[in-house]
């Protein structure tokens, strides 16, 4: 078997079996079977293009459908499951969709709670990292070509570069934060977003930060720590949100546990775990739940977010507020027009945006 073949099955096998991320399965096929003579970023191209296309592969051994993926990858389509071909294609541009995962990029935040925007621009282009710096947000910068990894930087393991997309952002600019103010986030691990947060607050915001996952919380609190927050300013809160326990707060953030449909061009072993809609469904129950527990807080904002491109966790979720739903962006394209909330909320998407998949809405808990 050549050494390409064999290494992506190992990588098919770690997504397949294992269910690993792609990027974890990468990272350990390449520890122990990094072919010779071919350009890492060509190969990790190669395996996301590879599980993009998993359903438009043959049936048989992993070997023969990366044997067959090889021979065609000019030629082969990416494939959704067929019952997300079908709703998809009633809601998007799916062709431009699937184009556009071909492409790689990266979005980072420059974390101004450590550096400043010159140093890292200058350490970029000693790399010979080619990047353009966002139009809507200062500390945003899109890489569009690295022949270094970025986790290997050194600005990116010390937290001066953090990667994250561009759609998580615009999450914690729709809550427009302020000095002073207290925000809940009611799940908000592994803590991005409530990074950014404390960054945009200078520090000075308090935040409440819940889960329900305890190893996930302490990965927040030691990536905080490291992003140089405040940590004075941090509540950690172990709950179930379903069930919470914070009462007052000036905003709240709900960026809802979801299917991550949004995120397939970061990570098409995605689209394994969407074999069928089944889990949709549950997301949808869980999603309503978070909600309605979150409204019974008193506060005078919140906004809700999904890494979803499906409307059962976005507009139907909030269609019930319709009243006092706010479109959060009105430079950014409106939610899906099927629904009456789609003109109240906004939708970013890879092939439009250079984002992954992300629903936003504003509620305006004042009109309560
Ligand atoms: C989309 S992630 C949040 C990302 C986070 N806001 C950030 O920016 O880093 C969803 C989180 O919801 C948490 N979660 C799932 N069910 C929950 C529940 N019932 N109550 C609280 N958190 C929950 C998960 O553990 C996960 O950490």
């Amino acid at each position: 078997m050549s050494e390409i073949v064999k290494f992506l099955a190992t990588v098919l096998y770690y997504v397949e079996k294992k269910n690993f991320p792609l990027a974890v399965a990468f990272k350990r096929a390449y520890l122990y079977n990094k072919p010779r003579k071919i350009d890492s970023n060509l190969l990790y191209d190669y395996s996301k293009r590879l599980i993009l296309s998993y359903y438009a592969l043959p049936q048989g051994k992993r070997s023969f459908k990366v044997r067959y993926w090889l021979e065609n990858k000019e030629n082969i389509e990416i494939k959704f499951p067929n019952w997300m071909e079908e709703k998809l294609s009633t809601l998007l541009d799916i062709k431009a969709l699937k184009g556009k995962l071909k492409e790689r990029w990266v979005w980072a935040r420059i974390n101004l709670l450590k550096t400043d925007i010159d140093k890292i621009y200058r350490e970029l282009e000693g790399k010979n990292i080619e990047f353009e710096s966002d139009k809507d947000f200062y500390y945003m910068i899109k890489i569009k070509k690295s022949s270094v990894r970025l986790s290997s930087l050194s600005i990116v393991k010390d937290c001066k570069l953090i990667i994250h997309d561009k759609g998580s952002s615009l999450v914690v600019e729709a809550l427009k934060p302020e000095i002073g103010e207290k925000v809940v986030d009611l799940s908000s691990a592994p803590g991005i977003k409530a990074s950014l947060y404390m960054m945009l607050t200078e520090n000075r915001a308090e935040i409440f930060l819940a889960d329900v996952d305890f190893k996930r919380l302490l990965k927040e609190y030691s990536l905080l720590k490291r992003c140089g927050v405040d940590l004075s300013k941090i509540h950690i809160i172990y709950q179930d949100s379903t069930k919470n326990s914070v009462i007052r707060s000036d905003k709240i953030l709900l960026d809802a546990p979801c299917s991550s449909s949004g995120m397939i061009n970061n990570d098409p072993s995605i689209l394994l775990k969407l074999w069928d809609n089944e889990k949709i469904e549950r997301f949808a129950k869980l999603q309503k739940s978070l909600l309605s527990e979150s409204l019974k807080i008193t506060a005078n904002k919140l906004v809700y977010a999904v890494c979803s491109l499906f409307p059962e966790e976005g507009e139907k979720v909030i269609e019930d507020y319709y009243e006092i739903a706010e479109k959060p962006f009105s430079n950014y394209q409106s939610g899906y027009s099927l629904f009456k909330v789609g003109e109240k909320s906004n939708r970013t998407f890879p092939h439009t945006d250079s984002t992954e998949g992300f629903f936003i809405s504003t509620l305006n808990l004042t009109k309560l």
